[in-house]
């Protein structure tokens, strides 16, 4: 009977474990199946310095078992008492020098490929005319959202990171109220966002994402910073180098785009009058909008950087944007209604449509 339940408590904790590691091995999110640059190096890194721990472990709990075994009482006799010694050279210095070696090895690929990490020098290089010659993008982290403006290229965009594959991307992360944490685990990080200070990084994006599960990798905040820090997504599309050249050529080609209040159409109405005041639907310019810029949404994988990519979604989340990440900016102060009021079941369905329509891709 005993033994039964043993063995089923052994099955229940293997199954909990498998729930658990089940997400470890998807290419769009994971840090094992690394695609980039940095993550195969980082993952290397994290190898090595396993490895080296391991063998520790093992040598120490095998000696440590040997005695154990060895030099039990009834292998060695009732009255023995052990050869007295106090302190042993070879020993210490044995047991001080393996340490010493060990923590050289880690430490050296590890300090080398930090800095090689952090070396961003490129991000100043320009051309013949003066024009920047590495892809840089400014990511300011927001509760609970994600701005993406490409200064070089006069464009922002928000909750969907484009990148070209195959060029080293430079990011300047900043945050606008709180700490939070830029992390692509599938091709590297993660760094900081502070307020105070500006870090810099690059990333490296081998493979496009459209074939992925979802067509996009997964990114996420790292940093505990609210409530709604777990719905804290971001998603990144990465594109052939032609493909994200015709991309920022679309993106420009918004210029001006907005929504007119006398519009017959109920939802771009609804829109200039409820929601442009902070949601801008021109991906030309810089950012710095209070929401989340809106040009390419019906381009994206998410609504709010995780429900499913759907009107119905889209129609819940403007009903009550609380209810789906508390602690978000859409509310009023008093956390009663959205600050854009109450709006009708027929405004909020032609808003969805609306949005969902606005896109650069199709
Ligand atoms: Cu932002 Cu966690």
């Amino acid at each position: 009977m005993m033994k039964g339940l043993k063995k089923w408590r052994l099955f229940s904790l293997l199954a909990v474990m498998m729930v658990f590691l089940s997400g470890c091995g998807e290419d769009y999110l994971s840090t094992l199946k690394p695609s980039g640059e940095v993550g195969k190096q980082q993952l290397n890194l994290l190898l090595l310095t396993t490895v080296i721990m391991t063998l520790v472990v093992v040598v120490v709990s095998v000696i440590y078992l040997l005695a154990f075994v060895k030099y039990r009482r009834s292998r060695v006799g009732e009255n023995v008492i052990p050869k007295q010694v106090e302190g042993s050279h070879t020993l210490e210095v044995i047991w001080t020098v393996i340490p010493i070696i060990l923590l050289l090895i880690i430490a050296v690929p590890v300090v080398t490929t930090t800095y090689k990490f952090a070396d961003v020098a490129a991000m100043d290089e320009v051309d013949e005319e003066g024009n920047k010659t590495a892809l840089t993008i400014n990511v300011t982290a927001k509760l609970y959202w994600w701005e993406f403006e490409y200064p070089n290229q006069g464009i922002v965009t928000a909750q969907e990171l484009v990148v070209p594959t195959g060029e080293k991307v430079y990011f300047n992360l900043k945050a606008a109220d709180v700490k939070h944490s830029f992390w692509i685990p599938a091709v590297g990080g993660k760094m900081d966002t502070n307020v105070e200070n500006l870090n810099k990084f690059y990333l490296v994006f081998d493979k496009e994402s459209k074939d992925l599960k979802d067509g996009v990798f997964y990114g996420k905040c790292a940093e505990l910073c609210g409530p709604s820090h777990a719905l804290m997504d971001f998603k990144v599309k990465t594109l052939s180098p032609d493909a994200f050249d015709a991309w920022v050529d679309a993106m420009k080609a918004t210029e001006g785009q907005t929504a007119d209040k006398a519009s017959t159409d109920l939802g771009e109405a609804t829109f200039a009058n409820s929601c442009l005041g902070c949601h801008a639907i021109s991906g030309s310019g810089a950012g710095g909008t209070p929401g989340p810029n809106l040009t390419t949404f019906g381009d994206r994988n998410r609504v709010a950087g995780f429900l499913e990519h759907n009107e119905e979604s889209l129609k819940a989340w403007i009903k009550n944007p609380e209810e789906f990440k508390p602690g978000n900016l859409m509310m009023n102060a008093e956390g009663t209604a959205p600050i854009y009021g109450n709006l009708s079941d027929e405004e909020i369905e032609a808003l969805a449509t609306y949005i969902m329509g606005l896109s650069v891709e199709k």
